[in-house]
C-alpha cells in the first residue's frame, strides 16, 4: 500500500475523532457488517457506479464493481459503493440530455458530501460519461474513470452488424418494404449481442476515448469489450490505482488540463469521433475553467488526419479496433502532434502510456502518413444562418453533397416532420435541403438526438440514400449523412433558423467552413420581428431549472450556475 497519514485522509474527519457522530458513524458503518479493523484508518474509496436495468448499457456494471473492489481490497483500501441517476439513452423519454447536468449534480454532490478519499466511476452509455467527468471536475477529490466497454459485435447472416448504424440502415429497407417484419424481428436479436454500450464510434465509444485520451482512465480502457475478462482485469487495477490516487494527491483538476483537453479533441477528430463530444466537452472544459470555444475543435481538426476506420465513418466495429490495438495504437500515430508530457491519471506521461503500443491491423487505424481523411471528423461552420456555430461530421456525410446549394423545405418542428417525412406527396428532390426547427436545447427542449432527419420516403424510392439536413437539434454518434447540426443560437430563442421559409436557398459549403442563407438582412430582420413566442415547455421542477439555466450548444449546454467560478 502506498504510505498514507491516516490523518491526512479526507474521510478521516467523518470517521476519527471524539465527537458524538465520529462514533455514531462508525457504528452506523459496522452496521453494515464490516468489522472496525477493516475500515478504520483507511481510505475510503467511492465506487460511484452508474447500474440501472433501465439502462441496458450499464446493466452489467455491478460486476464491474467487483472487480473495482477487488482491487482496492488489495491496495489496503476501503471501497463503499454508492449509485447515482442513470441515463438509459434507449428508454428515457423525451431525451437523456434532458437530464446530462442532474445526473452531473448528483456526481459531483453524492461525492462531495460524502466520506469519499478518491472515487472510481463507472459509466458507459452515452451521457453517463461526461456527466460523471462533469462531477468529477467539479468535485475535484481524486478521481479514475471505468467504462462500461462495447458490446460484442453484432452479426446477422454473417456480416457484422453495428447497433445503431446498421439498425439505422436496416430500418429505411424495412420502410421500404425491402425487408420483412419477420426478417426485423430476427435482426433485432442479432443486433446487441452482450452488455455494454454501442459498438460503433457514436457517442458511448467517443466518450470513453475522449475519458482516456484526457488522461482520466487506465490506457486501453476504452475498445475493451464489456464481456472481455480484460475489462474486470482493467476495473481492478483501477481500483488499486485509487489507493495512489490518494496517496499522490493526484486530482481531476490536475490532469484534466488545456494540454489534455487539446489532446482529446486531437483524439476525438482522429476517430471521427460522435459530434456530441463537442458538446460534452465544452461543458467538461467550462467546469474546469479552462476557456475551450467551439473555433479549437475546428482549429485542430484541420490539422488532424482522421485515422479510425470505424463505423458509422468507416467499416469496422469497437471488438475490430480493440483487437487492432485500441485507443493507445491510434494515440501513439497521433504523438507528433500531441502534448506528450501531458500527465495521466497512473501518474504517467501520455508518452509513456502509448509509445510502445502496436497497432495489428493497418485497416482498422490508419497510419499517420496515409490517413483515411487529411483533416478531422468534425468540423464547425459559420455564417449567416449559425451565428454562434454549427457542426457538421465531414467523415459521415457524402462528399458530393458538402458543396450544395438547394431549396429549403421547412419542418417547423419534430412533429411535424415525423408525421409528413414519408408523405408520397412530399414536394422535394435530391437538391432539396431539408431544414427542422426547434429542436435545440431550449426549444425541443432538452437538445435531443432529432437533427438525423429520417430520409424521407420519396427519395428512399428514387434511390436517393443522402440528402442535406439542417437542423438546431443533435443526432445520435452512430448516425450518418450529410447533417448539420447544432445550430446556434437555437431557433426557439431567435436564432436565424426559426425565419428560414420553404423555397429559400441555402449553400453548406463545408470547405469553407460556410452555411448561408440567401435572404438579405433585411428580409431576415423583418422576419425575426414577427417571429412567434411560445409558451414554455415546463414552468415547475427539474425541466424549468433546466430552462432557466441551459446554455447554448456553442456553450455546452451545462447550467450557467455550475461553470468554474
Ligand atoms: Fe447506450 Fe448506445 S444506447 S451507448
Amino acid at each position: 500500500m502506498a504510505s498514507i497519514d491516516p490523518k491526512a485522509l479526507r474521510s478521516y474527519t467523518w470517521f476519527n475523532g471524539k465527537e458524538y457522530y465520529n462514533f455514531s458513524r462508525r457504528a452506523n458503518l459496522r452496521s453494515i457488517g464490516f468489522s472496525r479493523e477493516i475500515f478504520f484508518g483507511k481510505p475510503v474509496i467511492g465506487i460511484c457506479n452508474s447500474f440501472s436495468e433501465l439502462n441496458n448499457c450499464n446493466a452489467h456494471l455491478r460486476g464491474l464493481a467487483e472487480a473495482v473492489k477487488r482491487g482496492v481490497w488489495e491496495a489496503g483500501g476501503f471501497p463503499l459503493e454508492f449509485p447515482v441517476i442513470s441515463l438509459g439513452e434507449q428508454f428515457m423519454k423525451p431525451t437523456t440530455m434532458l437530464f446530462r447536468n442532474l445526473m452531473a449534480m448528483d456526481v459531483e454532490e453524492s461525492i462531495r458530501a460524502n466520506p469519499i478519499d478518491a472515487v472510481v466511476l463507472l459509466c458507459g452509455c452515452d451521457k453517463t460519461t461526461p456527466a460523471m467527468l462533469m462531477g468529477a471536475a467539479s468535485a475535484n477529490i481524486p478521481a479514475v474513470v471505468v467504462t462500461g466497454g462495447p458490446t460484442l459485435s453484432g452479426n446477422y447472416k454473417n456480416q457484422p452488424f453495428g447497433t445503431g448504424t446498421d439498425g439505422r440502415k436496416i430500418f429505411d429497407l424495412y420502410r421500404t418494404g425491402k425487408v420483412s417484419p419477420e426478417e426485423l424481428q430476427e435482426i433485432e436479436g442479432c443486433m446487441v449481442r452482450s452488455s455494454g454500450h454501442c459498438t460503433v464510434m457514436g457517442t458511448a465509444s467517443t466518450m470513453a476515448s475522449m475519458a482516456e485520451a484526457l488522461g482520466m482512465t487506465l490506457p486501453g480502457n476504452a475498445a475493451i469489450p464489456a464481456v472481455d475478462s480484460r475489462r474486470a482485469a482493467l476495473a481492478e487495477a483501477s481500483g488499486r490505482l485509487a489507493i495512489e490516487l490518494v496517496a499522490e494527491a493526484r486530482t481531476p483538476r490536475s490532469i484534466m488540463t488545456w494540454e489534455a483537453m487539446e489532446n482529446a479533441i486531437t483524439v476525438d477528430m482522429a476517430i471521427g469521433g460522435s459530434t456530441n463530444a463537442v458538446v460534452h466537452l465544452l461543458a467538461i472544459a467550462r467546469r474546469l475553467g479552462l476557456p475551450l470555444r467551439l473555433d479549437d475543435f475546428d482549429r485542430i481538426s484541420r490539422k488532424t488526419p482522421f485515422l479510425a476506420n470505424l463505423r458509422p465513418s468507416g467499416q469496422h466495429l469497437m471488438e475490430d479496433f480493440f483487437h487492432a490495438g485500441g485507443l493507445p495504437a491510434l494515440m501513439r500515430e497521433l504523438l507528433p502532434q500531441l502534448h506528450r508530457d501531458a500527465v495521466t491519471v497512473n501518474g504517467k506521461t501520455v508518452e509513456a502510456n502509448v509509445s510502445q503500443a502496436v497497432c495489428h491491423n493497418r485497416d482498422v487505424i490508419a497510419a499517420r502518413e496515409t490517413p483515411l481523411h487529411p483533416e478531422g471528423g468534425t468540423v464547425v461552420l459559420r455564417g449567416n444562418l449559425a451565428p454562434d456555430g454549427a457542426v457538421f461530421k465531414q467523415t459521415a456525410a457524402s462528399p458530393h453533397l458538402c458543396q450544395h446549394t438547394g431549396p429549403a423545405y421547412v419542418f417547423e418542428n419534430y412533429q411535424q416532420m415525423h408525421d409528413t417525412i414519408d408523405s408520397s406527396d412530399l414536394p422535394i428532390d435530391e437538391n432539396t435541403v431539408l431544414v427542422m426547427k426547434n429542436g435545440g436545447p431550449k426549444g425541443a427542449p432538452g437538445f435531443p438526438e432529432w437533427a438525423h432527419i429520417p430520409m424521407p420516403r420519396v427519395l428512399l424510392e428514387k434511390g436517393v440514400s443522402d440528402c442535406v439536413r439542417i437542423s438546431d437539434a443533435r443526432m445520435s454518434g452512430t448516425s450518418f449523412g450529410t447533417v448539420v447540426l447544432h445550430v446556434s443560437p437555437e431557433s426557439a430563442i431567435g436564432g436565424p433558423l426559426a425565419i428560414v421559409e420553404t423555397g429559400d436557398r441555402i449553400t453548406l459549403d463545408v470547405a469553407k467552413r460556410e452555411l448561408t442563407l440567401h435572404v438579405p438582412a433585411d428580409e431576415i430582420a423583418r422576419r425575426l420581428a414577427v417571429r412567434p413566442v411560445h409558451e414554455p415547455h415546463y414552468t415547475r421542477g427539474y425541466g424549468k431549472l433546466f430552462l432557466d439555466h441551459v446554455t447554448q450548444a456553442h456553450e455546452g449546454c451545462d447550467f450557467d450556475f455550475l461553470h468554474a467560478e
